[in-house]
């Protein structure tokens, strides 16, 4: 497809994130002689999502999570760095060609209440996308729709109701039915069963990796805890303050974390083996994460590191391939 060579392995990239930075001006004092104030939400980062991969981002509520995936989508203002899609640098793009793009990346919401048009049947919501982009025409769009509803699993009559009709599990697939309208390659997925009953979660998961079976889709699949991506990512990203601490291979960051962050996340994630739960060692994070307004020099986590040394304080440790496939930003690791 589009092969790229990343750390000396020929491998084909769908998105290809590059330092991106989204710094939000805050509105200041300067009127009264005070500093301008800038949050950074989203700061240096990079990674690389595969045609049919899932690269969890799993990271606190203010991490930058939505964010990013929102500044992947041309929907919030990139300050600095570049995206890729498809090999393209789509960073600048405006207008038609923008429109064009839009197609072929979705967002899926994480509130399956507040994202659906209350006063829209539900045909008319997941058919709206293509009307908008001028598709289909009305026949086809019902076809498409009806289609769409059994793909996702919905009964065949779902397209008349409105979404109050619905369950929370169910609007997500009403919502995922929308996304799939266009039929994009990559869906960023923003927390998609967070506000979801635990018990619906796993059906809601199974069908995106149904989907992504059937479909070849890639995912950016959000959430804020290791235990939901576990089984459908490929890949782990771990974002603290704005930026990427740890990103690999599922196996090797759930096996043999190396950023002190990801290990106080797993060890917030139950084990299903009483043996080995009690024999672990817990390492409960404290504290709260810095603000991202104006931050400190030195690593992000150095506030509640437990292992943190006077390096730490001073300079940004680099994210660093340490493993294949694996890389961390930590002094301790250097
Ligand atoms: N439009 C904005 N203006 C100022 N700050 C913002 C804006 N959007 C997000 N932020 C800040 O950026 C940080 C990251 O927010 P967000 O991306 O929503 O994190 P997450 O999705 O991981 O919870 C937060 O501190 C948030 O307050
Ligand atoms: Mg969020």
């Amino acid at each position: 497809m589009f092969p790229t060579i990343h750390a000396g392995v020929a491998m084909s990239v769908l998105l290809d994130v590059t330092n991106l930075s989204v710094h939000f001006p805050l509105r200041s004092l300067a009127l009264w002689g005070g500093a301008r104030h800038v949050a950074h939400a989203v700061d240096g980062v990079s990674l690389t999502l595969a045609p049919g991969e899932t690269l969890g981002l799993v990271g606190e509520s203010g991490s930058g999570k939505t964010t990013l995936g929102r500044a992947i989508l041309r929907r919030a203002p990139i300050t600095a760095g570049t995206v890729r899609f498809r090999g393209e640098d789509i960073t600048t793009l405006s207008g038609e060609p923008l429109r064009r793009l839009r197609r072929n990346m979705q967002l899926v919401f994480q509130d399956p209440y507040a994202s659906l048009n209350p006063r829209l049947r539900v045909r008319d919501i997941v058919g709206e996308p293509l009307e908008v982009h001028g598709i289909a025409d009305r026949d086809a769009i019902r076809e498409r729709v009806s289609r769409l509803l059994t793909l996702v699993g919905l009964p065949a009559d779902a397209g008349e109701r409105f979404p109050h009709a619905f369950s929370g599990g169910q609007r997500q697939r009403i919502g995922l039915a929308r996304a799939l309208a266009l039929e994009p390659e990559l869906i960023i997925a923003d927390e998609p069963v967070s506000a979801l009953d635990v018990s619906i979660r796993a059906q809601v998961v199974n069908l995106m990796q149904d989907l992504q079976a059937r479909l070849g889709l890639s995912y950016l699949f959000i959430a804020h805890d290791l235990s939901v991506v576990k089984h459908l990512s490929h890949r782990v990203a771990i974002m603290y303050a704005g930026k990427i601490v740890e990103i690999g291979d599922r196996r090797s960051v759930y096996e043999r974390p190396m950023h002190p962050y990801t290990e106080a996340l797993l060890a917030a994630v139950p084990v299903p083996d009483p043996a080995v739960e009690r024999h672990r060692q817990r390492a409960p994070l404290s504290g709260e994460p810095p603000s991202p307004v104006d931050p400190k020099p030195g690593c992000r986590f150095a506030s509640r590191c437990p292992l943190v040394r006077d390096v730490c304080r001073e300079t940004q440790p680099p994210l660093v391939e340490k493993r294949p496939s694996h890389s961390v930003a930590c002094w301790l690791r250097e």
